[in-house]
């Protein structure tokens, strides 16, 4: 019956959702190789890396729905359900998760479920729920003590050997290391935990319009300190820039990892 809302924290079948009753703002045009969100909280990329790839094989060999957190306009989550998985998008924002369900393949809309829901805190999984996970640039909207309580939750919800997949803003990226390359250095040799932390003063300008209050970007080594301290073995980590950017940052712009629970 198609006749639910979409509510705040629960998880919903989206072809159980009255498309009538959404509000279907309209998705802002792309500005260089992505799409601005429409709560400033940055972008939506569109395009194939290895960890997106990584992501949709992994949705591919798992018998359970995976979850993407974060998905905005769902590029990725649309991409895992073409090749016919189920999966979860969890997102802070209804617009992009009414734009999502409205965009997504019809053929396969019965595998699609949403959580609208403001992530970690307002969201709740059963324990051992899925094999794969997706954060795809949205572990750096978190402040450091959030993050930490976040990797916990994640850990909980995945099922033994589960994998965590996440890209991430590092501190290399063109958006901060302008402004702020020598205070991350200057922070990571007096061993402060989170050195990759900004506020939205610290961007660059370019990005006023859809910027978030702060970005806490990371670095490999703060990484691999900080995942097995939460029960996950790293299996790859690395910096890389998206294909089509623009602004390549010589390889580095973005920290992605697949790391598995433990
Ligand atoms: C930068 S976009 C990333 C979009 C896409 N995953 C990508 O990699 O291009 C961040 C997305 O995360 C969502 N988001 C930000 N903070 C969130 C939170 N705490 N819980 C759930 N979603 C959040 C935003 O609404 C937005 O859709």
């Amino acid at each position: 019956m198609q006749n639910r809302r979409l509510v705040p924290r629960k998880l919903i079948k989206a072809s159980s959702l009255d498309l009538t009753k959404f509000l279907l703002k309209s998705k802002p045009k792309q500005i260089r190789d992505e799409i601005p969100t429409l709560n400033r909280f940055g972008y939506m990329k569109s395009e194939h890396e290895y960890f997106g790839n990584k992501f949709i094989e992994l949705a591919k060999i798992t018998k359970k729905q995976v979850l993407e957190i974060g998905p905005a306009y769902g590029w990725l989550t649309h991409k895992v359900l073409e090749i016919g998985a189920a999966i979860v998008a969890l997102d802070i924002s209804k617009e992009h998760l009414e734009i999502l369900v409205k965009e997504a393949p019809k053929k396969y809309l019965e595998n699609l479920y949403v959580y609208h829901g403001e992530f970690p805190d307002e969201v709740k999984f059963k324990d051992n729920s899925f094999d794969a996970i997706m954060a795809s640039r949205i572990l750096h909207f978190l402040d450091g003590v959030t993050l930490e309580r976040s990797l916990d939750k994640l850990h909980n919800w995945l099922s033994p050997s589960g994998k965590l997949v996440a890209t991430n803003c590092s501190i290399y990226h063109s958006s901060v290391k302008g402004k702020m390359s020598k205070t991350f250095q200057e922070r990571i040799a007096n061993n402060e935990r989170w050195a990759g932390m900004t506020t939205n003063n610290d961007f660059d300008r370019i990005h006023d319009d859809h910027s978030a209050y702060f970005l806490n970007c990371f670095y490999k080594e703060q990484l691999e300190e900080l995942l097995p301290r939460h029960r996950f073995k790293i299996e790859q980590i690395n910096y890389f820039d998206y294909p089509k950017d623009p602004w390549p940052d010589e390889g580095k712009g973005h920290i992605g990892f697949v790391a598995t629970k433990i």
